[in-house]
């Protein structure tokens, strides 16, 4: 069933201009970018996403990088998508996520760990809410698709 997950690239991809690398794989992949923005995530907003981890020790880190400079927001779509991005991301630890994942190729650390997605498909919902209008959320066909599902 068609799913939709928020992912984002988090600063230190912009910076070390993987974006292009990154988008790639999920293209290749055969799923659908259905909305994207650059943006500099305000701090409450920082807050709000990761408020799961607020009495973590880690959060101050977490939220000063997520706040650091520019991410790309996206919405991405297709079947069981939730659970098959986070497989394509791999461990939240660069040094535990398998060569072939994102993570695993082009991240070392825990802290500079280059993208997120949704864990779930409540997360899912909350964070595209969080960071989309509807409005912004495109909803198209890709001509495609007969190849891509059975
Ligand atoms: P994300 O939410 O960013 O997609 O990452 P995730 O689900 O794989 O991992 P999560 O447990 O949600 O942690 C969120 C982010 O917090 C940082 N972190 N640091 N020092 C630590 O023990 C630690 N644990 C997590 C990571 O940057 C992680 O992506
Ligand atoms: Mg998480």
């Amino acid at each position: 069933m068609s799913e939709r997950s928020f992912v984002m690239l988090k600063p230190d991809a912009v910076l070390r201009r993987l974006m292009g690398k990154v988008l790639t794989r999920f293209e290749e992949k055969g799923l659908k970018i259905a909305a994207a923005k650059m943006m500099e995530i305000p701090q409450d907003l920082a807050k709000e996403h990761y408020r799961e981890h607020k009495e973590k020790p880690f959060f101050n880190d977490l939220i000063s990088y997520i706040t650091s400079g520019p991410v790309l927001a996206m919405v991405i779509e297709g079947d069981a998508c939730i659970s098959i991005i986070r497989k394509m991301v791999g461990a939240t630890n660069p040094k535990e996520a398998d060569l072939g994942t994102i993570r695993g190729d082009y991240a070392l650390d825990m802290g500079r760990n280059i993208i997120h997605a949704s864990d779930s498909s409540e997360s899912a919902k909350r964070e595209i809410s969080l960071f989309f209008d509807d409005s912004e959320v495109c909803e198209y066909s890709l001509p495609d698709e007969r190849l891509i599902y059975e």
